[in-house]
C-alpha cells in the first residue's frame, strides 16, 4: 500500500515538474486583448470584469490593487547556466478615470519585482509598492515605470502628470511630463493621464545597448518614432534571476484605473495590441466616441426636452442652491464642490446626518451622489468677506497636504454667510469618544500607542516636512479622528487662520483649548511649533491616563493631569498614572516612555521642550529621553485664572475642558 502511495506521489511530482517546465519554456511571452483567460494573480481592489476589462483600483478608500503575471520570468541569469537576456518588451493600453478633477488618485506603475506579495506595502503615496521603512533600499530589486498623477515633493516629482522610471523607490531616475511624439506633425503633443481616455504605453529594454525606452501615445495612432523616455541603465545591477511582472496601483478615494490589454515578450519585440479587440471601458466611464448620428440627435432631442421641462423648476430651485463665486476663485475651480451636490450628499443637511457640532459650526456626513464616496462636510458660518481670499488660498494649499495621519481635505464651497469644507469621512469618529464615553469600546495599549505615533508623525509632517511650517494650534483628543482601521488622523489644521481673519484687532488671537495651552501662549498670544508640542504633550498624557488635561471636580477643585503624572513620577511610581481601564495590560517601557515624554513636552520653558522630530525619535526608540527636572515649577499648563479670563465659554458643566473660541473636531461622531 505504502509503495503504491509513494509511486503515486512521485508520479504527481513528475507531472507537476513537466507541466512547469512546459510553462517555463513557453511562457516568457503573452498577449492579452482583454483578460478573460489571463494567467494573472490579483489582489486588493484588482478585479476582472465579464467583458475582460482589468480594473486595478476602484474608488474604495485608500485601496491598492495589484495584478501580476502568475509565473516568475527569468531575467538576470548570467550567473546561472541559463541563457536568457535581460531584454524585454511590453506594451499595454490603460485608462485612468478620476471622479473629481485634481483630487484623488496617485497613479500606478508597471513593475518588475522579485515578489508579487505586497501585503506589507502602503497605499498612497507609495503606490502599493513600498512601505516607509523599505522605500529606496537596494534590497528591493524593483523596477517601476510610474504613471504618476500627484506631485509629491518628497520624491522630487516634476509635476502631477508624468511618466517616470523608478528603481527601488519612487524618486525617478528619469521622468517626463506625459506627451507623445506625433510622427505626422513632427512635434510633441501633451496628454493628460487622467483624462479617462485609453492610452498606449510601450516599454522596451535592450540589454546590448543597456537602453530603456518608454513611449506613450493615444490609442488611435501607431507607436511614435521617438520615445518619451530613453534612459541608459544597467538592469543587471537591480534585477534578480526570477522576477514577476505586473501592475501596482494606488488610486485613493476618487479614481479608477483600468488595463484593457497587455502584451509582453522576453524573446523579442512585443506585438502591439490591436485596439479594436480590446474590451470597452465601463458604461459610466466610456468616453464619448463615434456615437451614431441617430443616437446623437435622439440625445439632443431628449436634452432639449429636459431643458424645457426643468427650466421652470430650475428657476424656482435656483435660490435653494445659490452659491457665491468670485473671479479670484476661478483658479480653484477643481476644488469647488457645488452646493447642490453637497446638499444632496447630506440629504439637505438633515439632522440625521449630523455628526457633531464644533466651535465653528456643524459637521454632516454625506454620500456623494455620483461616486458613492463618503464625505464629511463642515458648515462654517462666516460673514466677513475680509480675508476670505487668503483663507481659501490657504485651504487649497492645505488640500495638497497628503499624509496618512492627516484628515484629507477634498475641497470647499461658498454661499452667502457660509463656507463649506469637504473632508474624507472618518468612520470611527473622534478619539475622545473612545477615551471618555462608554458608547465606544475601550482602546487597548497597542492601538493607543499606534495612534500616538501616527499623530506625532502627522504633526511632524505639518511642522517640518511640508513647504511651509503649518501650526495646528489645537491638538487634542477630540481633534484626532480614527479611520476604519483605528489609525489616528489629525483634523482641523489650518482652520485657526479663519479665526484670525475673522476677528477684530482688539481681541486676542488666542486659539486652542484650556489644558493644552502652553503658558507662554496665554501671555503672548503667539502660537509656535513649541506651543503645538506642548499641546501634543498634554494629548499624550490624556491618551495614556484616560483623563482630560484638566478635570473640574466641582469648582474650584481641579485635577491637573500634568501635576498628577509629575507627582507619580517623583514618587518613583509613574505607572500609577496609567489609565485604570487598561487594567495593567500594556508594555511597561512604552507606557513609561509616553508618560515621561508627555511631561517632557509639558515643560513651561518653550526651549526645554523637544521638537516633533525628537518626539518621533523618542517614540521610535532611536534616542534616549533625557532626565526630567525635579522641580514642579518647570511644568505648567495654563489653568490659572489668566486663561479662564480669556475664555469665551465658561467651563462646561460636564467637567470637560472648555474649548476656547475655536476649532472643535471636524468629524465628531454623532451623539
Ligand atoms: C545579475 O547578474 C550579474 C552577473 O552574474 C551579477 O553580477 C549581478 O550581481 C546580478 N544582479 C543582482 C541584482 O543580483
Ligand atoms: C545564448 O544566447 C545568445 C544570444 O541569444 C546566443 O548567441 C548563444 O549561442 C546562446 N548560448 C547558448 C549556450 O545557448
Ligand atoms: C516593510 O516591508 C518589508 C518587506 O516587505 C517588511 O519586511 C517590513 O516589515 C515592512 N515594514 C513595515 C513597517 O511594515
Ligand atoms: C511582512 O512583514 C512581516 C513582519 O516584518 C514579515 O514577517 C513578512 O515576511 C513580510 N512579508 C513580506 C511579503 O515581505
Ligand atoms: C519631445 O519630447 C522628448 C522628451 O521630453 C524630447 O526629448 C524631444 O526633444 C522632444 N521633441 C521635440 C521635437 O520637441
Ligand atoms: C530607443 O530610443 C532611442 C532614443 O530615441 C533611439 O535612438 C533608439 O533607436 C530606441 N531604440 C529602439 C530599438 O527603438
Ligand atoms: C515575441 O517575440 C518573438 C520574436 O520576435 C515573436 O515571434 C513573438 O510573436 C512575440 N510574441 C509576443 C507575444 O509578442
Amino acid at each position: 500500500m505504502a509503495m503504491v502511495l509513494h509511486s503515486l506521489q512521485l508520479l504527481i511530482i513528475l507531472c507537476v515538474y513537466f507541466i512547469c517546465l512546459a510553462f517555463a519554456q513557453n511562457e516568457d511571452q503573452f498577449i492579452y486583448n482583454g483578460f478573460h483567460q489571463a494567467n494573472l494573480h490579483l489582489d486588493g481592489s484588482a478585479q476582472i470584469y465579464n467583458d475582460g476589462l482589468l480594473q486595478l483600483s476602484s474608488m474604495s478608500l485608500n485601496q491598492v490593487g495589484h495584478a501580476f503575471y502568475t509565473l516568475p520570468l527569468k531575467f538576470n541569469t548570467s550567473s546561472s547556466g541559463l541563457n536568457s537576456s535581460l531584454s524585454f518588451s511590453t506594451n499595454f493600453v490603460f485608462a485612468m478615470v478620476r471622479q473629481f478633477p485634481n483630487i484623488g488618485g496617485h497613479g500606478f506603475a508597471f513593475t518588475i519585482s522579485p515578489s508579487r506579495d505586497f501585503s506589507n506595502a502602503s497605499a498612497h503615496p507609495l503606490l502599493g509598492l513600498f512601505n516607509f521603512s523599505n522605500i529606496g533600499l537596494a534590497t528591493n530589486h524593483i523596477l517601476a515605470i510610474e504613471l504618476d498623477t500627484v506631485k509629491n515633493d518628497n520624491f522630487g516629482d516634476i509635476d502631477d502628470n508624468h511618466v517616470g522610471i523608478d528603481v527601488n523607490g519612487l524618486q525617478s531616475v528619469e521622468a517626463a511630463t506625459a506627451m507623445y511624439f506625433s510622427n505626422k506633425e513632427g512635434r510633441n503633443i501633451s496628454l493628460e493621464l487622467t483624462s479617462g481616455n485609453p492610452m498606449h504605453l510601450w516599454i522596451d529594454y535592450y540589454e546590448a545597448e543597456k537602453l530603456l525606452n518608454v513611449t506613450l501615445a493615444p490609442t488611435y495612432i501607431p507607436k511614435p518614432n521617438q520615445p518619451l523616455l530613453s534612459k541608459r541603465i544597467d538592469l543587471s545591477q537591480y534585477l534578480l534571476q526570477d522576477m514577476y511582472v505586473g501592475f501596482s496601483a494606488s488610486a485613493g478615494e476618487s479614481a479608477s484605473y483600468y488595463i484593457l490589454g497587455w502584451s509582453f515578450n522576453k524573446s523579442g519585440q512585443s506585438q502591439s495590441l490591436d485596439v479594436s479587440k480590446l474590451p470597452p471601458l465601463l458604461q459610466q466611464e466610456k468616453t464619448k466616441e463615434n456615437t451614431g448620428l441617430l443616437t446623437k440627435s435622439l440625445v439632443i432631442t431628449v436634452i432639449l426636452l429636459l431643458i424645457t421641462i426643468t427650466g421652470a423648476a430650475y428657476i424656482l430651485r435656483r435660490k435653494k442652491y445659490e452659491e457665491i463665486r468670485e473671479d479670484w476663485e476661478r483658479e480653484y475651480g477643481p476644488h469647488r464642490f457645488t452646493y447642490k451636490n453637497l446638499y444632496k450628499a447630506t440629504k439637505g443637511f438633515s439632522d440625521k446626518e449630523l455628526l457633531g457640532v464644533g466651535g465653528f459650526g456643524k459637521v454632516f456626513r454625506g454620500l456623494l451622489p455620483s461616486s458613492n464616496i463618503q464625505i464629511a462636510v463642515k458648515k462654517i458660518s462666516h460673514d466677513s468677506k475680509q480675508g476670505m481670499k487668503e483663507f481659501v488660498a490657504e485651504i487649497i494649499s492645505i488640500g495638497r497636504l497628503r499624509h496618512r495621519n492627516l484628515v484629507q481635505l477634498l475641497g470647499y464651497c461658498r454661499r452667502r454667510g457660509e463656507l463649506l469644507l469637504v473632508y474624507d469621512y472618518m468612520p470611527n469618529g473622534s478619539l475622545d469618544k473612545f477615551l471618555y464615553s462608554n458608547e465606544k469600546p475601550n482602546l487597548n495599549w497597542f492601538q493607543r500607542y499606534r495612534i500616538l505615533r501616527g499623530v506625532a508623525s502627522g504633526l511632524l509632517y505639518l511642522h517640518e516636512e511640508w513647504e511651509q511650517v503649518i501650526l495646528h494650534r489645537d491638538v487634542k483628543a477630540s481633534n484626532v479622528l480614527l479611520d476604519a482601521d483605528l489609525n489616528g488622523r489629525l483634523g482641523d489644521f489650518g482652520l485657526a487662520k479663519l479665526y484670525d481673519h475673522d476677528t477684530n484687532p482688539q481681541t486676542t488671537h488666542l486659539v486652542g483649548t484650556v489644558g493644552y495651552l502652553a503658558p507662554e501662549l496665554t501671555r503672548t498670544g503667539r502660537a509656535t511649533t513649541c506651543t503645538d508640542v506642548f499641546a501634543f504633550g498634554a494629548f499624550m498624557l490624556e491618551v495614556a491616563c484616560g483623563r482630560r488635561p484638566i478635570e473640574v471636580q466641582g469648582l474650584p477643585t481641579e485635577m491637573i493631569l500634568v501635576d498628577r503624572v509629575f507627582q507619580c513620577w517623583r514618587k518613583g511610581a509613574i505607572l500609577d498614572a496609567s489609565d485604570p481601564r487598561l487594567e495593567g495590560s500594556y508594555v511597561k517601557e512604552e507606557m513609561e516612555l509616553v508618560l515621561k515624554l508627555g511631561l517632557f513636552c509639558s515643560q513651561s520653558m518653550p526651549a526645554a521642550r523637544p521638537s516633533m522630530r525628537q518626539v518621533m525619535q523618542f517614540l521610535d526608540g532611536d534616542a534616549d529621553l533625557p532626565e526630567l527636572p525635579h522641580d514642579e515649577a518647570c511644568f505648567g499648563t495654563s489653568t490659572n485664572s489668566e486663561a479662564y479670563g480669556l475664555s469665551l465659554f465658561p467651563s462646561s458643566s460636564r467637567g470637560s475642558a472648555p474649548s476656547m473660541f475655536s476649532t472643535d473636531s471636524i468629524l465628531r461622531s454623532g451623539r
